[in-house]
């Protein structure tokens, strides 16, 4: 063995600068674009938190027309990029391996030499991808995409083939923006990585969701909804919870790597959910919900004492999506077209100040065995 020091899986190492997001793991804090996340996820449209990110700065009234109709030209896929996606549902891909193949395909009409113009693209038609492939697996044909509404409407739009209720639109910006970006995460720093070689957009994004579809990454708001809705049907919080546990099984939605308090996500989110259900005169889930949450915490607490184990960002990520009407299925490449704005961003400020990225590994293998001839092997 070496005695160089080693980083397994570069936990806490430091390697770069970002003005993008700020994370305080031990205060519950996260701030993106110099705002706290409370304020930016609840009040600024998607188009206002892309803005923020890629210009460093909150777009004036004549800037977010010019950007949020520069974002929308560009929502139309190439006919290969759709053929890809056609393929992909005849052959039942998951939702994330047909966005990874048919993401790589984008640059069937574009070439990848302009990276301003490579962000808008990416950003604008992963959910053109999304929703075709949602609908094609349905049977039905997938609905154009509309340039007069928001990022976030026409993404329901294309969903449903209905321009949808504000409250759903407002309820999904909410969202979006909550995870827009997170640090140097895996598929960011993926995305970095990919670029810092002098590649493209393309080739960052489609490497971003492939580190994305992890389930340790990206995965966990799914099983969520299938405990929420578990638990609906049985009535039964803490036999339920406590059965989880007591068979080892982890509860999905609590614990964080980064976080030891309850994660500031999880409250903006809680949040725009307890809105968004009153809104729709129907609060029943979200106090499920929230019933579901408080005897979480603890029963965490006595299963697993010392751990401050508390609730995470994909608890509320069910809720929430639920509500405006995502299905379960498209949960993660929701958050795809979310992330896709931090991906982009990312990789314009590697490219800014780039350096290749080329860490070192540890040798343990042997270094001076001969050569045996293939007739001599045993
Ligand atoms: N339910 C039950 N126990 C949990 C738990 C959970 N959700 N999360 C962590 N633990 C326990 C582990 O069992 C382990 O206990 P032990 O020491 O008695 O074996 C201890 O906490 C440490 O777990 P570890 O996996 O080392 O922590 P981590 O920091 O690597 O884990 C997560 C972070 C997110 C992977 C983990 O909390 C988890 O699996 N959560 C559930 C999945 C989820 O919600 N993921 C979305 C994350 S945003």
């Amino acid at each position: 063995m070496s005695d160089e020091e080693i980083h397994r899986g570069l936990e806490d190492i430091v390697v770069g600068e970002t003005n993008l997001s700020y994370i305080d793991g031990q205060q519950g804090e996260l701030v993106i674009g110099g705002y706290p996340l409370s304020e930016l996820a609840t009040n600024a449209t998607f188009e206002e938190t892309l803005f923020l990110l890629y210009n460093d700065d909150l777009p004036t009234e004549a800037e977010l027309e010019d950007f949020s109709s520069e974002l929308a030209q560009y929502r139309s896929v190439p006919e290969g990029t759709m053929d890809v996606v056609r393929a992909a549902a005849v052959a039942e891909s998951s939702p994330m391996d047909t966005l990874r193949m048919a993401t790589a395909s984008l640059s069937l009409d574009m070439d990848g030499e302009e990276p301003h113009r490579d962000t808008l693209v990416l950003v604008s038609r992963l959910p053109t991808i999304v929703a075709a492939y949602w609908r094609l697996r349905d049977g039905d044909e997938p609905v154009a995409p509309r340039e007069d509404l928001s990022h976030a409407a026409n993404y329901l739009y294309m969903l449903t083939g209905e321009e949808p209720d504000p409250a759903e639109v407002r309820g999904l910006e909410t969202y979006l923006n909550t995870v827009v970006d997170h640090g140097f995460n895996a598929s960011t720093f993926t995305g970095r990585t990919i670029v810092s070689t002098d590649s493209d957009l393309y080739s960052a994004v489609t490497g971003a969701i492939g580190a994305l579809k992890g389930p340790l990454h990206g995965g966990a708001p799914g099983p969520v909804l299938d405990m929420l809705l578990e638990i609906q049907a049985s009535g039964d919080v803490e036999g339920y919870i406590r059965e989880t546990l007591e068979s080892g099984e982890r509860l999905m939605g609590f614990g964080h790597r980064v976080y030891e308090v309850r994660d500031p996500r999880a409250e903006v989110l809680s949040t725009a959910a307890e809105t968004f259900y009153e809104a729709g005169g129907d609060s029943a889930f979200f106090e499920l919900a929230m019933a579901v949450e408080d005897a979480s915490v603890d029963l965490l607490a006595e299963y697993k004492p010392g751990l401050n184990l508390e609730t995470n960002v994909e608890f509320y990520t069910a809720v929430l999506l639920h509500g405006a009407g995502i299905p379960k299925a498209l949960f993660t490449p929701t958050f795809a077209i979310a992330r896709a704005g931090g991906w982009t961003a990312h990789c314009l400020q590697q490219l800014d100040d780039n350096r290749l990225i080329r860490p070192r590994a540890s040798y343990v293998g042997e270094r001076d065995r001969t050569w045996t001839p293939l007739e001599d092997r045993q």
